[in-house]
Protein backbone atom coordinates (compact mmCIF):
# COMPACT_ATOMS: atom_id res chain seq x y z
CA UNK A 1 0.00 0.00 0.00
CA UNK A 2 1.29 3.40 -1.13
CA UNK A 3 2.03 5.74 2.16
CA UNK A 4 2.06 8.90 0.74
CA UNK A 5 0.23 10.94 -1.86
CA UNK A 6 1.43 13.69 -3.60
CA UNK A 7 -0.44 16.50 -3.01
CA UNK A 8 0.51 18.38 -6.76
CA UNK A 9 -1.15 21.71 -6.34
CA UNK A 10 0.63 22.34 -2.98
CA UNK A 11 3.88 20.82 -4.26
CA UNK A 12 3.86 18.72 -0.63
CA UNK A 13 3.21 14.95 0.85
CA UNK A 14 -0.26 14.79 1.71
CA UNK A 15 -0.67 11.61 3.80
CA UNK A 16 -2.61 9.35 2.25
CA UNK A 17 -5.88 8.68 3.25
CA UNK A 18 -5.09 4.73 4.27
CA UNK A 19 -3.01 5.61 6.93
CA UNK A 20 -3.83 6.41 10.31
CA UNK A 21 -2.17 9.56 12.07
CA UNK A 22 -2.60 9.47 15.83
CA UNK A 23 -4.12 11.45 18.21
CA UNK A 24 -4.17 11.76 22.00
CA UNK A 25 -7.17 11.72 24.46
CA UNK A 26 -7.04 14.75 26.13
CA UNK A 27 -10.49 13.64 28.01
CA UNK A 28 -12.73 10.68 27.94
CA UNK A 29 -16.27 11.05 29.88
CA UNK A 30 -18.52 7.72 30.69
CA UNK A 31 -22.11 9.48 29.58
CA UNK A 32 -24.44 6.10 29.61
CA UNK A 33 -23.84 2.94 30.59
CA UNK A 34 -22.92 2.06 26.90
CA UNK A 35 -22.28 5.97 25.33
CA UNK A 36 -18.48 7.35 26.32
CA UNK A 37 -17.44 10.81 24.84
CA UNK A 38 -14.06 11.08 23.72
CA UNK A 39 -12.16 14.37 23.51
CA UNK A 40 -9.27 14.01 20.99
CA UNK A 41 -6.24 16.02 19.50
CA UNK A 42 -4.03 15.34 16.46
CA UNK A 43 -0.45 14.71 17.74
CA UNK A 44 0.84 16.80 14.49
CA UNK A 45 -0.48 19.59 16.23
CA UNK A 46 -2.69 20.91 13.33
CA UNK A 47 -6.06 21.08 13.23
CA UNK A 48 -8.69 17.68 11.87
CA UNK A 49 -10.14 19.98 9.61
CA UNK A 50 -13.24 19.01 9.87
CA UNK A 51 -17.02 19.64 8.82
CA UNK A 52 -20.25 19.01 10.82
CA UNK A 53 -21.77 16.12 9.77
CA UNK A 54 -18.42 14.23 8.85
CA UNK A 55 -16.63 11.07 10.31
CA UNK A 56 -13.47 9.92 11.21
CA UNK A 57 -12.15 6.11 11.41
CA UNK A 58 -11.12 5.08 14.91
CA UNK A 59 -8.42 2.40 14.72
CA UNK A 60 -7.84 0.40 17.62
CA UNK A 61 -4.57 -0.65 17.35
CA UNK A 62 -4.29 -4.21 17.40
CA UNK A 63 -8.22 -4.78 17.34
CA UNK A 64 -9.69 -2.90 14.60
CA UNK A 65 -11.11 0.14 13.07
CA UNK A 66 -14.96 1.91 13.32
CA UNK A 67 -16.57 4.86 11.49
CA UNK A 68 -17.65 7.17 13.90
CA UNK A 69 -19.08 10.69 13.91
CA UNK A 70 -17.53 14.09 14.70
CA UNK A 71 -20.26 15.34 17.46
CA UNK A 72 -18.09 18.30 18.45
CA UNK A 73 -18.01 21.59 15.78
CA UNK A 74 -15.61 23.21 13.92
CA UNK A 75 -16.46 26.64 16.21
CA UNK A 76 -15.16 24.30 19.48
CA UNK A 77 -11.89 24.84 18.59
CA UNK A 78 -8.58 22.29 17.70
CA UNK A 79 -9.48 19.41 19.73
CA UNK A 80 -12.61 17.44 18.67
CA UNK A 81 -15.06 14.98 20.21
CA UNK A 82 -16.51 11.50 19.23
CA UNK A 83 -19.26 9.88 20.96
CA UNK A 84 -19.10 6.17 20.83
CA UNK A 85 -21.51 3.24 21.79
CA UNK A 86 -20.13 -0.02 22.49
CA UNK A 87 -21.39 -2.73 20.68
CA UNK A 88 -18.94 -4.91 19.50
CA UNK A 89 -14.84 -5.52 19.69
CA UNK A 90 -13.72 -1.92 18.31
CA UNK A 91 -16.53 0.04 20.40
CA UNK A 92 -15.97 -1.82 23.89
CA UNK A 93 -11.93 -1.41 23.96
CA UNK A 94 -12.68 2.42 23.18
CA UNK A 95 -14.64 2.38 26.59
CA UNK A 96 -11.83 1.49 28.14
CA UNK A 97 -9.98 4.79 26.81
CA UNK A 98 -8.16 7.27 29.22
CA UNK A 99 -6.58 10.79 28.77
CA UNK A 100 -3.22 10.55 28.18
CA UNK A 101 -4.00 6.78 25.70
CA UNK A 102 -3.39 7.10 21.64
CA UNK A 103 -5.50 5.97 18.88
CA UNK A 104 -5.57 6.18 15.19
CA UNK A 105 -7.63 8.55 13.25
CA UNK A 106 -8.46 8.78 9.37
CA UNK A 107 -10.09 11.08 7.83
CA UNK A 108 -12.31 13.60 8.33
CA UNK A 109 -14.20 12.14 5.82
CA UNK A 110 -17.53 11.99 4.27
CA UNK A 111 -19.83 15.27 2.85
CA UNK A 112 -21.41 17.45 5.67
CA UNK A 113 -24.86 19.00 6.97
CA UNK A 114 -24.95 22.16 4.31
CA UNK A 115 -25.09 24.93 6.55
CA UNK A 116 -24.59 27.60 4.18
CA UNK A 117 -27.95 26.83 2.42
CA UNK A 118 -29.56 26.52 6.12
CA UNK A 119 -29.04 30.10 6.28
CA UNK A 120 -31.48 32.55 6.73
CA UNK A 121 -34.03 29.28 7.43
CA UNK A 122 -35.15 28.21 10.36
CA UNK A 123 -33.61 24.64 11.52
CA UNK A 124 -35.85 22.07 13.19
CA UNK A 125 -33.42 19.14 14.61
CA UNK A 126 -34.89 16.14 15.29
CA UNK A 127 -32.96 13.42 17.04
CA UNK A 128 -33.40 9.82 18.64
CA UNK A 129 -30.77 7.74 20.70
CA UNK A 130 -27.34 8.19 19.36
CA UNK A 131 -28.43 10.29 16.41
CA UNK A 132 -28.02 13.58 18.80
CA UNK A 133 -24.19 12.78 18.28
CA UNK A 134 -23.71 13.59 14.65
CA UNK A 135 -26.66 16.00 14.70
CA UNK A 136 -25.12 17.89 17.76
CA UNK A 137 -22.03 19.20 15.65
CA UNK A 138 -24.38 21.20 13.45
CA UNK A 139 -26.68 22.35 16.29
CA UNK A 140 -23.63 23.79 17.94
CA UNK A 141 -22.51 25.45 14.42
CA UNK A 142 -25.95 26.90 14.49
CA UNK A 143 -26.18 28.54 17.96
CA UNK A 144 -22.17 29.51 17.23
CA UNK A 145 -23.62 31.28 14.60
CA UNK A 146 -27.12 31.83 16.08
CA UNK A 147 -27.52 35.30 13.76
CA UNK A 148 -27.28 33.16 10.44
CA UNK A 149 -30.33 31.28 11.38
CA UNK A 150 -34.02 31.85 11.83
CA UNK A 151 -35.84 30.01 14.55
CA UNK A 152 -34.55 26.77 15.67
CA UNK A 153 -35.90 23.84 17.48
CA UNK A 154 -34.75 21.22 19.32
CA UNK A 155 -36.46 17.52 19.79
CA UNK A 156 -34.65 14.95 21.31
CA UNK A 157 -36.14 11.58 22.21
CA UNK A 158 -35.07 8.74 23.82
CA UNK A 159 -35.97 5.31 25.49
CA UNK A 160 -35.26 5.74 29.12
CA UNK A 161 -34.04 9.34 30.56
CA UNK A 162 -30.90 7.91 31.79
CA UNK A 163 -30.19 6.89 27.79
CA UNK A 164 -30.76 11.07 27.00
CA UNK A 165 -27.63 11.82 26.20
CA UNK A 166 -25.55 15.36 26.53
CA UNK A 167 -28.23 15.99 29.37
CA UNK A 168 -26.60 18.84 30.62
CA UNK A 169 -26.00 20.05 26.83
CA UNK A 170 -29.92 19.62 26.45
CA UNK A 171 -31.28 21.74 29.50
CA UNK A 172 -28.50 23.96 28.85
CA UNK A 173 -30.83 24.66 24.82
CA UNK A 174 -33.95 24.09 26.57
CA UNK A 175 -33.16 27.25 29.17
CA UNK A 176 -31.88 29.55 26.14
CA UNK A 177 -34.71 32.27 24.81
CA UNK A 178 -33.28 32.01 20.78
CA UNK A 179 -34.18 28.37 20.94
CA UNK A 180 -36.12 26.01 21.71
CA UNK A 181 -35.40 22.64 23.02
CA UNK A 182 -38.17 19.68 24.23
CA UNK A 183 -37.12 16.24 25.28
CA UNK A 184 -39.31 13.07 25.50
CA UNK A 185 -38.86 9.97 26.69
CA UNK A 186 -40.82 6.73 25.99
CA UNK A 187 -40.53 5.00 29.67
CA UNK A 188 -40.03 7.46 32.66
CA UNK A 189 -38.91 7.08 35.49
CA UNK A 190 -40.28 8.12 38.86
CA UNK A 191 -38.47 11.58 38.68
CA UNK A 192 -39.41 12.30 34.86
CA UNK A 193 -41.27 15.09 34.93
CA UNK A 194 -41.04 16.20 30.99
CA UNK A 195 -42.89 14.56 28.09
CA UNK A 196 -43.76 11.06 27.48
CA UNK A 197 -44.37 9.13 24.02
CA UNK A 198 -42.35 8.70 20.94
CA UNK A 199 -40.94 11.94 19.65
CA UNK A 200 -43.27 12.75 16.67
CA UNK A 201 -45.78 13.80 19.53
CA UNK A 202 -43.55 16.45 20.30
CA UNK A 203 -44.55 18.00 16.93
CA UNK A 204 -48.11 19.27 18.78
CA UNK A 205 -46.19 21.73 20.59
CA UNK A 206 -44.67 23.41 18.12
CA UNK A 207 -45.12 25.09 15.21
CA UNK A 208 -43.45 24.68 11.43
CA UNK A 209 -43.23 27.35 8.96
CA UNK A 210 -42.88 24.41 6.26
CA UNK A 211 -41.84 27.41 3.15
CA UNK A 212 -38.36 28.25 5.28
CA UNK A 213 -38.02 25.49 7.41
CA UNK A 214 -34.87 22.81 7.24
CA UNK A 215 -35.41 20.03 9.50
CA UNK A 216 -32.23 17.78 9.96
CA UNK A 217 -33.66 14.31 11.69
CA UNK A 218 -31.22 11.46 12.71
CA UNK A 219 -32.29 8.17 14.41
CA UNK A 220 -32.76 4.65 14.73
CA UNK A 221 -34.83 3.52 11.18
CA UNK A 222 -38.31 3.56 12.96
CA UNK A 223 -37.93 6.90 14.35
CA UNK A 224 -36.64 8.10 11.20
CA UNK A 225 -39.34 6.78 9.20
CA UNK A 226 -42.06 8.43 11.47
CA UNK A 227 -40.19 11.64 11.79
CA UNK A 228 -40.12 12.12 7.91
CA UNK A 229 -43.82 11.50 7.98
CA UNK A 230 -44.79 14.27 10.21
CA UNK A 231 -42.34 16.31 8.77
CA UNK A 232 -43.75 16.19 5.33
CA UNK A 233 -47.39 16.61 6.94
CA UNK A 234 -45.92 19.69 8.03
CA UNK A 235 -45.46 20.64 4.13
CA UNK A 236 -41.92 20.80 4.19
CA UNK A 237 -40.37 19.54 1.20
CA UNK A 238 -38.59 16.54 0.41
CA UNK A 239 -34.99 18.44 -0.45
CA UNK A 240 -35.26 19.87 2.58
CA UNK A 241 -35.65 17.01 4.84
CA UNK A 242 -31.72 15.98 5.87
CA UNK A 243 -30.68 12.89 7.37
CA UNK A 244 -27.63 10.70 7.92
CA UNK A 245 -27.28 6.87 6.79
CA UNK A 246 -25.10 4.43 9.03
CA UNK A 247 -23.69 1.59 6.39
CA UNK A 248 -20.89 -0.90 7.34
CA UNK A 249 -17.97 0.90 5.75
CA UNK A 250 -14.17 -0.60 5.42
CA UNK A 251 -11.90 2.08 3.51
CA UNK A 252 -14.23 5.30 3.99
CA UNK A 253 -13.12 6.59 0.67
CA UNK A 254 -14.93 5.37 -1.76
CA UNK A 255 -12.68 2.73 -2.80
CA UNK A 256 -14.15 -0.60 -1.48
CA UNK A 257 -17.37 -0.98 -1.87
CA UNK A 258 -18.93 -2.06 1.42
CA UNK A 259 -21.11 0.80 2.06
CA UNK A 260 -22.46 0.82 -1.38
CA UNK A 261 -26.72 1.19 -1.86
CA UNK A 262 -27.26 1.07 -5.79
CA UNK A 263 -23.93 2.93 -6.70
CA UNK A 264 -23.87 5.45 -4.02
CA UNK A 265 -21.26 5.10 -1.22
CA UNK A 266 -22.51 6.15 1.67
CA UNK A 267 -18.89 6.60 2.76
CA UNK A 268 -17.89 9.71 -0.25
CA UNK A 269 -21.20 10.46 -1.40
CA UNK A 270 -23.18 10.46 2.15
CA UNK A 271 -23.14 10.08 5.28
CA UNK A 272 -25.36 13.32 4.80
CA UNK A 273 -28.60 12.83 2.22
CA UNK A 274 -31.76 14.57 1.32
CA UNK A 275 -34.66 12.80 1.69
CA UNK A 276 -35.45 13.18 -1.53
CA UNK A 277 -32.16 10.78 -2.18
CA UNK A 278 -32.60 8.55 0.40
CA UNK A 279 -36.13 7.76 -0.70
CA UNK A 280 -34.98 6.19 -3.51
CA UNK A 281 -32.65 4.27 -1.73
CA UNK A 282 -35.19 2.38 0.09
CA UNK A 283 -32.57 -0.41 1.98
CA UNK A 284 -30.62 2.30 3.21
CA UNK A 285 -33.36 3.92 5.76
C1 LIG B 1 -20.84 7.16 9.02
C2 LIG B 1 -20.99 6.42 10.34
C3 LIG B 1 -20.99 7.14 11.51
C4 LIG B 1 -21.11 6.48 12.74
N1 LIG B 1 -21.10 7.23 13.87
C5 LIG B 1 -21.13 6.60 15.06
C6 LIG B 1 -21.03 7.36 16.27
O1 LIG B 1 -20.94 8.60 16.27
N2 LIG B 1 -21.03 6.68 17.43
C7 LIG B 1 -21.13 5.31 17.47
O2 LIG B 1 -21.11 4.75 18.58
N3 LIG B 1 -21.25 4.58 16.36
C8 LIG B 1 -21.24 5.18 15.15
N4 LIG B 1 -21.32 4.43 14.02
C9 LIG B 1 -21.50 2.98 14.13
C10 LIG B 1 -20.14 2.32 14.41
O3 LIG B 1 -19.32 2.50 13.29
C11 LIG B 1 -20.31 0.83 14.68
O4 LIG B 1 -21.05 0.65 15.87
C12 LIG B 1 -18.95 0.18 14.81
O5 LIG B 1 -18.34 0.12 13.53
C13 LIG B 1 -19.05 -1.20 15.37
O6 LIG B 1 -17.75 -1.74 15.39
P1 LIG B 1 -17.29 -2.79 16.48
O7 LIG B 1 -15.98 -3.35 16.06
O8 LIG B 1 -17.36 -2.21 17.86
O9 LIG B 1 -18.43 -3.88 16.42
P2 LIG B 1 -18.42 -5.26 15.63
O10 LIG B 1 -17.76 -6.25 16.54
O11 LIG B 1 -17.88 -5.09 14.25
O12 LIG B 1 -19.98 -5.51 15.49
C14 LIG B 1 -20.87 -5.41 16.57
C15 LIG B 1 -22.28 -5.19 16.04
O13 LIG B 1 -22.39 -3.92 15.42
C16 LIG B 1 -22.81 -4.04 14.06
N5 LIG B 1 -22.06 -3.08 13.25
C17 LIG B 1 -20.76 -3.14 12.90
N6 LIG B 1 -20.43 -2.09 12.14
C18 LIG B 1 -21.55 -1.35 11.98
C19 LIG B 1 -21.86 -0.14 11.30
N7 LIG B 1 -20.96 0.54 10.58
N8 LIG B 1 -23.12 0.33 11.38
C20 LIG B 1 -24.04 -0.33 12.08
N9 LIG B 1 -23.80 -1.47 12.75
C21 LIG B 1 -22.59 -1.98 12.70
C22 LIG B 1 -22.48 -5.45 13.68
O14 LIG B 1 -23.36 -5.92 12.67
C23 LIG B 1 -22.70 -6.19 14.97
O15 LIG B 1 -24.05 -6.48 15.18
C24 LIG B 1 -21.23 5.06 12.78
C25 LIG B 1 -21.23 4.35 11.60
C26 LIG B 1 -21.11 5.01 10.39
C27 LIG B 1 -21.10 4.23 9.12
S1 LIG C 1 -16.45 2.20 2.89
FE1 LIG C 1 -15.30 1.59 1.15
S2 LIG C 1 -16.47 2.39 -0.46
FE2 LIG C 1 -17.46 3.18 1.28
Amino acid sequence: MTQLNIDIEKGAAAPSPYLPQMARVLAAEQMTDTERLLRLEMEHGKALGYQPGQFVSVTVFGVGEAPISITSSPTQGKPFELCVRSVGMVTNKLRDVKAGDRLGIRGPFGNHFDYEAMKGHDVLFAAGGLGLAPMRSLIRYVLDNRKDYGKVTILMGAREPKLLLYRAELDAWAARKDCTCLLTVDRPDTAWKGNTGVITKLFKKIEVDAAKTFAVIVGPPVMFKFTVLEALAEGVPEHRIICSLERHMKCGVGKCGHCQIRGVYVCRDGPVFTYEQVKKLREGI
